[in-house]
């Protein structure tokens, strides 16, 4: 077999077999197929795409490059929740704390941004000291002792993704709903999951624009998740605008230890409420022989009810600081965002005109945010953790002409006026209030 062969095969449509693309994989992960010809792969599949079958070969080669992670003995559910990727979405950083105090354990396998995307790992790394990279057996203990773990793909967990997501990021080929799919999935199965929450991001901001698009993808990873014997829901969820208050890494992480102190916005409240419910309820039915059913207003309401009490009471926020603490971050930095990196250059961003936002759109911010050095643009590309959004107004509220809506951050100020411009290509103000947009689109469920 030749990789040549191989990406010519898929240049032209056909699908591969599963040898062939763990031929694929394992000779990447080796470095026996460079980075150039396993681009041009990448490339291949994004143009032509991959059937459902081929995603999930390529998942399994994936999760098969690295190890899954065994907690003998451990009590609870093993349950994660993974977004596809969006603009200010830290919704995993609120839930893994909250899940832990709640007597779940969450072992989140996951990944940096891609794309205008952020990612959970780039926010964590904002907090000083703190190690996003851990083995296996460290990530037990943390199971174990704290309840939770997030970690980044090494060299034992997740090489295979490791190496291609930052394949994929340099290479405008992180947006392809097959390589998406086996990303996540084959993560999620090195975790050793019971049951997985995905929050499949529907509009500018994710990699998927429209409803319909975005239910073939929830589809796809539904499935894998169900085959591979986690029980798997997938809530489709408006990402058109940002989420949210902050865009940028330390900023993101300012905002989650604010809501783990009681304090959200109302978006990142009701999804953050929403996505804890539906954990709950499959934690509660994950030994049932029937897959998950649809939750009603009542369970919803009670979950939710449920969740914030340990919110209000500080028990989410004491595991958050326990995490820090065991990746040898600064746990002070939870007391005190003033020890989370700070930008040395900051621009609030101006109405022109009198009216409400209608529209903020979330590709717009994410990209704007990117310019400023929250994202990257080359393989090995550090990021700034300082750089990113404010956003001051959100769709729907009102603004007066000159009145700053957002406020920029970051260590280069050369970015500030391209990073202005994209922002406000995105923001369109009207004289008429805007309908309220839904949050949760559609929930897909098994079979
Ligand atoms: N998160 C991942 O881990 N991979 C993707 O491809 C997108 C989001």
């Amino acid at each position: 077999m030749r990789a040549v062969d191989l990406i010519r095969k898929k240049r032209d449509g056909a699908a591969l077999a599963g040898e062939e693309i763990s031929f694929l994989v394992d000779n990447y992960l080796k470095g026996a197929v460079p980075d150039y010809q396993m681009s041009a792969f990448l490339m291949a599949v994004y143009n032509r795409g991959m059937t459902g079958e081929e995603t999930a070969r390529l998942t399994d080669a994936l999760a098969a490059g690295g190890g899954k992670l065994r907690l003998d003995g451990v009590q609870g559910v093993m349950i994660d929740k993974q977004s596809t990727g969006g603009v200010g979405d830290k919704t995993s950083i609120i839930l893994a704390p909250l899940m832990a105090a709640m007597g779940l354990k969450m072992p989140s396998i996951t990944g940096r941004g891609l794309g205008h995307t952020g990612g959970t790992i780039d926010k964590l790394a904002s907090i000083p000291g703190l190690r996003t990279e851990t083995t296996m057996a460290r990530m037990a203990d943390e199971i174990k002792s704290v309840g939770f773990s997030i970690c980044g793909q090494t060299d034992e967990i997740a090489p295979a993704d490791g190496k291609l997501c930052a394949l994929r990021d340099a290479t405008a080929t992180a947006g392809s709903p097959s390589l998406i799919a086996a990303s996540i999935m084959s993560k999620k199965i090195s975790a050793g999951l019971d049951a997985l929450v995905l929050d499949v991001k529907a509009g500018s901001g994710g990699f998927v624009r429209g409803l319909d698009e975005a239910r073939d993808l929830a589809r796809l990873m539904v499935g894998i998740g169900s085959g591979a014997g986690i029980k798997t829901v997938a809530l489709i969820t408006d990402m058109d605008a940002p989420f949210g208050r902050a865009v940028g890494n330390a900023l993101e992480m300012k905002e989650c230890i604010s809501a783990l102190k009681g304090r959200f916005a109302p978006d990142l409240l009701d999804l953050t409420m929403t996505l804890a419910a539906w954990m709950l309820h499959l934690a509660d039915t994950v030994s049932e022989e029937a897959p998950p059913q649809r939750i009603g207003e009542h369970l919803l309401k009670r979950y939710r009810d449920e969740s914030w009490d340990y919110i209000e009471h500080g028990d989410a926020f004491k595991k958050f600081v326990e995490f820090i603490d065991a990746r040898q971050g600064d746990p002070e930095a939870a007391f005190d965002a003033g020890r989370l990196p700070k930008a040395g250059h900051i621009k609030p961003v101006l109405s022109p005109w009198n009216g409400y936002i209608k529209r903020m759109d979330a590709f717009a911010v994410g990209h704007a945010a990117m310019l400023l050095g929250a994202g990257r643009a080359r393989l090995g590309d550090e990021t700034d953790p300082a750089a990113g959004i404010i956003i001051g107004k959100k769709p729907g509220d009102t603004v007066h002409a000159q009145e700053p809506f957002a406020t920029l951050y970051t260590n280069d100020p050369q970015t500030l006026a391209e990073a202005e411009e994209a922002l406000l290509s995105g923001v369109e103000i009207s004289d008429r209030e805007p309908p309220r947009r839904r949050l949760v689109l559609d929930v897909i469920l098994p079979g």
